[in-house]
């Protein structure tokens, strides 16, 4: 009797800088296992402005790492990059249908997207009723340059996988947010913070190769994203420079950590000190934006995901630096894993796959 159902599962499949990122789940009852993953590498330059560039070379690591996984679905889901997506929430009238709205989406889109609407793709959803005027209905728009969606079907395509679920980057993090949640501090008693009230606020820090990413969250929903443009491959090219390597040789060095002695103090420190500042720094924006009344909300901690999360120690820079509590995010901690798994490898890649994890949760909306 199969305990652990697999029907028509859907992959998570992370096409990024820096790595092919896949996994299968599977769910009884309120119990989710990891049935299959992989991390397979790309090399330099096969994309481009974060979009599939060589999509035959980034098809062959998807199929190696579907092979190597184990995975048995087909059908995947993919997602764009969070800053190419335009999100807007627009007024409609209150008695629009869905195919009233889907008529017209076109036309209020021309008035909020810089691109011409042949160029995009266009989504919606019904958010519910304005609060300005009885008489209209919240939706949200969203919006995505076809080139987005269209490289990474055409490369799944390639790879003889089925594109099923085109997501974006921030919703699949706040599917696996919601599994991270229960390991987040839980504030208690009033005392003077005034969160609780309202909901305290975690900040997601997706840590990648060139980017970085921070999600401001109220409970589980993100209400805030701002994209920094520095990543751990900074580290690679300080380590390469410093030792005389090239960059492969960089990249398993900060790996392994098999460099010289002056290796922490001088290089490895500081850029977890800069990390930390530059986090600091994406806090400040959230801070002084329209959304942050001072006194309503605090932060009551940051969860670290991505490569940059792998950095030892660097958790504790970062709570030291910034003075919130600080974790690193493992979407598995509280999930099983087939026999063909490798646990060790899971648990220490965990970070790395918190967006995988989220695509491949799609198979239980
Ligand atoms: N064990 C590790 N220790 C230190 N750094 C690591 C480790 N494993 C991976 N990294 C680094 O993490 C980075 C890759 O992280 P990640 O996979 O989250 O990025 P990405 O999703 O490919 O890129 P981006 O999010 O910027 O588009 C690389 O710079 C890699 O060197
Ligand atoms: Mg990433």
């Amino acid at each position: 009797m199969a305990l652990f159902t697999r029907k028509e599962p859907i992959l998570g499949i992370d096409i990024s800088p820096s790595a092919v990122k896949l996994i299968e789940l599977s769910r009884s009852g309120t119990r989710f296992r990891v049935e299959a993953f992989a991390i397979e590498p790309l090399g330099e330059g096969v994309m481009e402005d974060r979009n599939p560039a060589d999509t035959d070379d980034i098809a062959e690591a998807i199929k190696r790492a579907w092979r190597t996984s184990g995975a048995r679905a087909r059908r995947v889901a993919i997602a764009v990059p969070t800053s190419g997506v335009i999100t807007r929430t627009v007024p409609m009238p209150a008695e629009f249908k869905e195919s009233d709205i889907e008529t017209n989406i076109a036309i209020e889109a021309s008035q909020y997207i810089p691109y011409p609407v042949e160029e995009i793709y266009l989504d919606f959803e019904v958010k519910g009723p304005s609060q300005v005027s009885a008489d209209m209905q919240d939706v949200m728009l969203v919006a995505t340059r076809k080139e987005n969606v269209d490289t990474r079907e055409a490369t799944l395509k390639n790879a003889g996988l089925i594109p099923a679920i085109v997501d974006v980057e921030a919703y699949a993090l706040e599917n696996t947010f919601r599994l991270l949640m229960d390991g987040l501090p839980k504030k208690e008693g009033g005392g003077l913070s005034l969160s609780k009230a309202h909901g305290g606020l975690t900040a997601l820090i997706d840590i990648g190769a060139t980017m970085t990413n921070l999600y401001i969250l109220q409970d589980d929903s993100i209400i805030f994203t701002r994209e920094q443009g520095f990543g751990c491959d900074l580290l690679t090219v300080r380590i390469a420079e410093a030792y005389g390597l090239s960059r492969e040789q960089a990249e398993q060095a900060k790996r392994t950590g098999q460099l010289a002695d002056d290796y922490g103090p001088m290089i490895l420190e500081p850029f977890k000190q800069m990390l930390a500042e530059q986090i600091g720094h994406g806090l400040q924006f959230f801070f002084s934006s329209d959304l942050f009344v001072s006194g309503r909300y605090t932060v009551d901690s940051i969860v670290l995901v991505g490569g940059g999360a792998l950095i030892m120690g660097l958790d504790r820079v970062v709570a030291d630096v910034l003075g919130y509590t600080t974790l690193v995010g493992n979407p598995f901690k509280n999930m099983g894993s087939a026999g063909r798994v490798n646990s060790n490898a899971l648990l220490r890649d965990a970070p790395l796959l918190a967006l995988a994890c989220g695509l491949a949760l799609r198979s239980f909306d």
